[in-house]
Order: structure tokens, then sequence, then C-alpha cells
């Protein structure tokens, strides 16, 4: 194999050992692309490539920045392929043309979300380690849903993100039978979509969605316009302090991993409370294997969990037990097929 000689009487260091270090090099240093592209979804500046190639001077006059200062960035945006430049005309790549937000699968509203507050909260990581308390909280002294009632811009592109893709409930359908549900409570069901959905392959049934208040306008919008959203009631409410009665099937999706422990019992007592006997519990969560090995993106969905809210995605015993501390018993667990996202139902223990 060969060798190279990094400092007079170190080891001699193998080409392996040096792909190594270049690829934890490239960890240490991937903020500055991640802030590079935050950057021009902050600014417009696919927009304004999409309509026409336009030059640096052009793009400052525009977005109303420092023409000296942008050229840099955007330069470093070229060096990052995000865009081209030919004869001092800037234009998109193919990566980049994901930043306009009127593309269909625009990446513009991750690129502001995951590059600002996200991005801001994983530098509380520390402090929370040592200290307690959520990395979120550290760093924007408030926790992740008040600042998202503060910055409903920021809340709209939240809800437009996280939004489960069209046909997840008909996938999740296949795995659980909806057609004998009378009322199917969503808690925590975001704009409505899934709830909608749902209430498709459910004709004869009503659904309520239980939602904080500051989602209300995204929910009513979506309700709307979605086939079986006119079946379906908004209720603005707290999770942690009352899930409505008279359910038989309750659906808590992509919800408890954003809570640590306490707060999860908490939220499933809630939901045992409201649930009768015969009723049903559905948990849609991405399930942690028991041991994780590289380039299991799992982790990623964990670390948002830990860094934004204190939580965490959760092993199959850990979902046990913490059902089994409010009252309820796992009768199935099925996996959606070729993803880590599974299905758990519960009942009445
Ligand atoms: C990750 S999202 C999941 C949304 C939806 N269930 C889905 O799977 O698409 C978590 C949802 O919980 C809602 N939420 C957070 N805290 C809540 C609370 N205290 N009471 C009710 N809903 C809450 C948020 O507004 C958000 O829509």
């Amino acid at each position: 194999m060969t060798t190279h000689t990094t400092r007079p009487g170190s080891e001699p260091m193998s080409v392996l050992d040096l792909a190594a270090r270049h690829r934890l090099s490239t960890m240490i240093e991937g903020y500055r692309a991640s802030a590079l592209v935050h950057v021009a979804a902050e600014l417009g500046i696919a927009t304004l490539l999409a309509e026409r190639p336009r030059t640096a001077a052009e793009l400052a006059q525009e977005t109303r920045t420092n023409p000296r200062t942008l050229g840099q960035v955007l330069r470093a945006l070229c060096g990052l392929g995000v865009l081209a430049e030919d004869d001092g005309a800037l234009t998109l790549t193919p990566a980049g043309a994901f930043l306009d937000p009127r593309h269909p699968m625009s990446l513009h509203g991750q690129a502001v979300y995951f590059g600002g507050p996200s991005y801001l909260s994983y530098s509380g990581l520390v402090e929370s380690l040592r200290e307690g308390g959520i990395a979120f909280d550290h760093v924007f002294g408030m926790p992740y849903y008040s600042y998202l009632d503060r910055e409903p811009a920021m809340a709209e592109h939240y809800h437009r993100m996280i939004a489960l893709p069209a046909g997840a409930a008909t996938v999740i359908g296949t795995l659980f039978d909806f057609t004998t549900a009378r009322q199917i409570v969503d808690v925590g069901g975001g704009n409505g979509s899934l709830l909608a959905e749902i209430l498709t392959l459910a004709p004869q049934a009503r659904g309520v969605l239980l939602e904080l208040p500051l989602t209300e306008p995204s929910a009513l919008a979506t309700l709307a316009t979605a086939p079986g959203g006119d079946r379906c009631e908004f209720v603005a409410g707290d999770f942690r302090e009352h899930v409505p009665a008279g359910g038989d099937v309750y659906v808590l999706s992509r919800v408890l991993a954003n809570w640590a422990d306490p707060m999860c019992e908490r939220i499933l007592g809630n939901c045992r409370d409201a649930l009768r006997p015969g009723g049903r519990l559905l948990v849609f969560e991405m399930m942690m294997p028991d041991q994780v090995t590289e380039g299991m993106r799992v982790v990623d969905g964990d670390m948002n969990a830990l860094a934004h809210l204190g939580g965490a995605v959760r092993t199959r015993a850990e979902f046990t037990a913490l059902l089994g501390s409010a009252g309820l018993k796992l009768d199935r667990v099925q996996q959606l097929p070729n993803s880590q996202w599974t299905l758990l139902e519960a009942s009445l223990a």
C-alpha cells in the first residue's frame, strides 16, 4: 500500500488514513455549504435566475445587498455547484434549480428552515448536554413551537416541509382497515392532509383534527380543497392537556419523536383517556433499529428531534415501554415497505 509521511518522526499515513481524515474534515466544514445555500434561499437568488441569467451587480441591486460581498457569496455558490458563471452571467445549475420556490419539487422551504432555525439550534447541543434543557431553547430563549407561533412565515415553511407526501394515507391504509371507523381523531395532525386522505379511505367516517391554534390557517386552507376535507372538523387545542373523546380510531403521526418520555407519557395518557374499549390508537413514527450502522438516515430525524425539541426516534422496546407506562398495550407493529416508517397499533391495556 502507498504510504505518505506527514510529519517528521510520525508514523507514515496510508491513503486510507488520508481519505478518512478528508472525510472528517468535510464534516467539520460542512456548515459552510448549508449557510451559503441558506443565504441564496433567503435572498431569492434562484427566483431571479430562473427568469433569466443575471450579473452579480444586477443581483445585488435586486436583492438590495452589498455588490462586493454578494459577489463573493455568489462565487462561493459557483464553487459549490449551485450556480454557474459564464462571462459574468450567472445561471442556476441543475441542483440550484431546486432552490426556486416555484419548482414542483422545490427545496427552498428546506433551505430556509434547515439553514435557519434548525441549523442554529444545533449550536446549543453542547450546552444542552452539559446543563440539561433543549438545544433550541438555549439558543432561542424560548421553546420551538413558541418560536413558530411568533414567526408565521417560518411556521408556513415548516408545515409545508413536514407534510407527508400525497399517497401516505393510502400506504397506511394497506396496513390498517379504516373502513369501519366512524370518527377518526388525528392528534397533532398538522395541516390535515393526512387525515383528509384517510377519510377518502373511510367514506362513512368523520374526522377531527386536533392542532395548535397557529396551525389553523394552513389547516383550513388544506381542508377546504382536499378530497375528504369537508368531513373534517378543526379543533384548536393542546394534546398535552386534552384529547377530544368520541373517536374510535386515534392517529398520532410523527408526534411522539418530538417529545421526551415524560411528555410522551402525558400525551399518550390523554389518548388513553379519550379511547373507549375496542378503540385503536395508531402511532406512525420512524423506528430506531437496535444497532445503527453508517449511512442510516434515521439518525438525522433523531438528531433534529433532539436539537429542536429534546425528543427522540425510539426503538421497538422503547415504544413498548412508553405505551405500557401510559396504560396502553402494543398490539401490532408493521413496517412500511422499504422504509424506516412504522405503524404501531395500540389499545387499552
Ligand atoms: C412533526 S408534525 C406532524 C404532523 C402530522 N401529524 C404529520 O404526520 O404530518 C408535529 C405536529 O404536532 C403539532 N403540535 C405540536 N405541539 C402540539 C400541541 N401541544 N398540541 C397539539 N398539536 C401540537 C405541531 O403543530 C405539528 O403539526
